[in-house]
């Protein structure tokens, strides 16, 4: 197995055939180290876990057991995405855990951002350990655990949110891309087959959409945010800012402004878009987004997405902002 520490010596993974050799050489390994037992993975559907996954697929195919918990706060499309990429097309040994209902019923009413993602981790933990538990012989667990994770916080991924298994569900740990930076391991992602939507997207943060339904989460709202995003997400790409902006999302607030539609008074709520480049998250500038685009946007955020009848452009750096706006 090797250690934590990147060899000064190892190549940087630029091109398809250095990941090519990554991978074959990582096959070879994982094989060694896994044997005829089982490996779980939680499968977001982020880079870094969806890689491993198809590198698990690779190395040892069915033995490889994937859950996905869909929280309810993914982006619109994304369990679907997971379960089309990974059982149907990958053909994965795949456990998809509808628990929408149980976050959503354990953050009602938890307006506190802290309090969310603590509420949002700690339930992840539970959902996932009650899968394991339902599965026999697992002897590994597998983590996208990537190189700037062990760089900045001892090991110990930041954002993953399977750090706190119970000791009778200690398993040997499998990370096959922990000597990797983000552009490698998208590198070798592209050359497993994954698709562009899934291997380039913009970072989304552990607790999803549930820092972006601001306050105490509600369904109508949640529902806003999911819509409104993905028109804007849509909107980039056919306007080329896709893979040019490095951040971009909405954020419903939770109060209500007033409005008028079609001759009628409305009390609804507004949409903030947010869009922001950075290189390392520390700061953030906003980008320019073309003030034509911006109104096509709204019209379509105001028209197609219920209970909305605003929309707002964050103009704030950061500092003093931070990107979330949670
Ligand atoms: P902020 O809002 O602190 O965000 O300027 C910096 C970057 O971190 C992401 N972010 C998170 N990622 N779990 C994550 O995995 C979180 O709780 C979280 N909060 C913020 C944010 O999307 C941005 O890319």
């Amino acid at each position: 197995m090797q250690g934590n520490v990147r060899p000064e010596t190892m190549e940087r993974i630029t091109t398809p055939a250095l990941a090519e050799a990554f991978i074959e050489k990582q096959v070879k390994e994982l094989r060694a180290q896994i044997g005829d037992k089982k490996v779980l993975l939680a499968l977001s559907g982020g880079v870094d876990s969806s890689v491993v996954a198809a590198l698990l697929i690779k190395a040892v195919g069915q033995q490889l057991v994937c859950v996905h918990v869909n929280h309810g706060l993914l982006r619109k499309g994304e369990p679907e995405q997971v379960v089309e990429v990974f059982r149907n097309q990958m053909n994965a040994n795949l456990v998809y855990v509808d628990a929408v209902d149980r976050f959503l019923d354990k953050l009602a009413g938890v307006a506190e951002p802290e309090k969310k993602r603590k509420i949002i981790g700690a339930e992840f933990i539970r959902v996932f350990e009650e899968e394991a538990r339902k599965l026999d012989g697992i002897e590994f667990l597998a983590q996208g655990t990537i190189y700037p994770d062990i760089l900045e916080s001892d090991g110990v991924k930041a954002h993953h949110n399977v750090g706190g298994l119970p000791e009778d569900l200690q398993f040997e740990l499998v990370e096959p891309v922990k000597l990797l930076f983000k552009d490698e391991v998208r590198v070798v992602g592209k050359a497993l087959g994954l698709p562009d939507s899934m291997v380039f997207r913009q970072p989304f943060p552990g607790p999803g959409l549930g820092v972006r339904c601001l306050g105490a989460i509600t369904r109508d709202r949640l529902e806003a945010v999911r819509e409104s995003d993905a028109i804007l997400r849509e909107e980039f790409a056919k306007n080329g800012l896709e893979g040019k902006v490095w951040q971009y999302f909405t954020a419903v607030p939770d109060f209500r402004s007033v409005g008028v539609k079609d001759g009628k008074r409305t009390f609804a709520y507004p949409v903030i878009i947010r869009a922001v480049n950075t290189t390392d998250a520390m700061t953030a500038t906003v980008e320019d987004v073309p003030f034509a685009l911006l109104q096509h946007i709204t019209q379509r955020i105001t028209t197609e997405v219920e209970n909305v009848n605003r929309v707002l452009y964050d103009l704030t750096p950061k500092p003093c902002a931070t990107i979330e706006w949670e």
